[in-house]
């Protein structure tokens, strides 16, 4: 696979990765599916060749028995991966709630270490800030743990898409993520970002307004999350579909009946595209977040060895300018957080 190149030390990964949440967080189906999630991983590393492919968890999935997962496939074959994991969220009885103190973070990476079954983190990101801890504190305990050798570098998740509000068609207001670039530029005097994970996608563009370009002029690598806009963009979810209800999309604004119905002529741009390439709207979705920046690396979230298979297949996809032009005439998704 076409490899890329991200963040302060160069670091290498297979194009496309793995976002490995699904498998035991937030998704319909999610923490009955085993050894088909052990398929899955396994899938995404023969599909990445010679370049190691980034897997993306978190502490806080499952909570903790997705990193065990990713344990159990890296004790086989570290080499070909490439870990990313993230810490700061606490999953209690009633709420998820940050935490930054510099002592946590030491003891959550140490925890990690274990579940995973390896010596080093690759990527070491945090979470959430939480407002009750300076965040150059947190960023200098993990900075930390780069010159123990416990992690080789460090990055930070945007904050999510229901703190910034918006309008009523789902487009952000002006500055969505201008929380995200002060934090950015405040953690930056401390220790060298690496990589910044949040959510890009044909129906969620916004990073494209200043998150991504800020990446871009620093050498950051952007990790694209949700680049399947939650599973919609592959065309295979049917409006009026019932979610679980610890699914996320259950409360998802855009994942009502009349919000996926209203939004389908999205995926029937993207099937357009799709069939010239003889791809599939999935294939068409995450060749799009490549074509963003040569930093960019989206990580498709799958539970399914097949879906594993065939996103790691995008990386291959050529986009013509027609087909972005084309694409980015498709009409804004509807369904807003607010
Ligand atoms: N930093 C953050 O705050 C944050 C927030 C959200 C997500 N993330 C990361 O970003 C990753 C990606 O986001 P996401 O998983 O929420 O959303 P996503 O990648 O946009 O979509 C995942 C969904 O798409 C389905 N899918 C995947 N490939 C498919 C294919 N080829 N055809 C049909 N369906 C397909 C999956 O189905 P199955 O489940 O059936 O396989 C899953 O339901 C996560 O896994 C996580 O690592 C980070």
């Amino acid at each position: 696979m076409e490899r890329r190149t991200i963040g302060a030390g160069a670091l290498e990964v297979g194009a496309v990765g793995l976002g490995c949440m699904p498998m035991s967080w937030a998704y319909t189906g999610s923490r009955q599916r085993g050894d088909a999630s052990l398929r899955t991983v396994h899938a995404a590393l023969d599909a990445g060749g010679e370049a190691a492919t980034l897997l993306d968890t978190a502490d806080m999935y499952g909570p903790f028995t997705n990193e065990l997962l990713i344990g159990r496939v890296l004790k086989e074959r570290r080499g070909e991966a490439f870990v990313s994991t993230k810490c700061g969220l606490l999953v209690g009885e009633q709420h998820i709630v940050a935490n930054g103190r510099p002592g946590y973070v030491k003891r959550a990476c140490d925890a990690s270490l274990r579940r995973l079954q390896t010596e080093t983190i690759d990527l070491y990101q945090l979470h959430r800030v939480d407002p009750e801890v300076p965040v150059e504190e947190t960023w200098g305990a993990m900075a930390e743990l780069v010159a123990a050798g416990k992690v080789r570098a460090l990055g930070l998740c945007a904050v999510g898409a229901r703190a910034v509000r918006r309008t009523a068609h789902g487009r952000p207001r002006p500055g969505m993520h201008d929380t995200t670039l002060r934090l950015l530029e405040r953690v930056q005097q401390v220790f060298p970002v690496s990589a910044v994970e949040a959510e890009l996608s044909v129906w969620s563009p916004e990073a494209l307004d200043a998150l991504l370009p800020w990446c871009a002029a620093r050498g950051v690598g952007f990790l694209a999350a949700m680049p399947l806009g939650n599973g919609f963009l592959t065309g295979t979810l049917t409006p009026g579909q019932g979610f679980e209800p610890d699914d996320l999309r259950a409360r998802h604004p855009r994942f009502t009946a009349e919000m996926m119905a209203a939004n389908q002529p999205l995926v029937v741009g993207l099937r357009r595209v799709a069939e010239r390439h003889g791809a599939t709207p999935a294939q068409i979705a995450l060749a799009w977040t490549l074509r963003q920046g040569p930093h960019v690396v989206p990580i498709p979230g799958a539970k399914r060895a097949r879906w594993a298979e065939e996103n790691a297949g995008a990386a291959a996809v050529r986009l013509t300018e027609a087909d972005l032009a084309e694409m980015a005439a498709l009409p804004p998704a509807l369904g807003s957080w607010d």
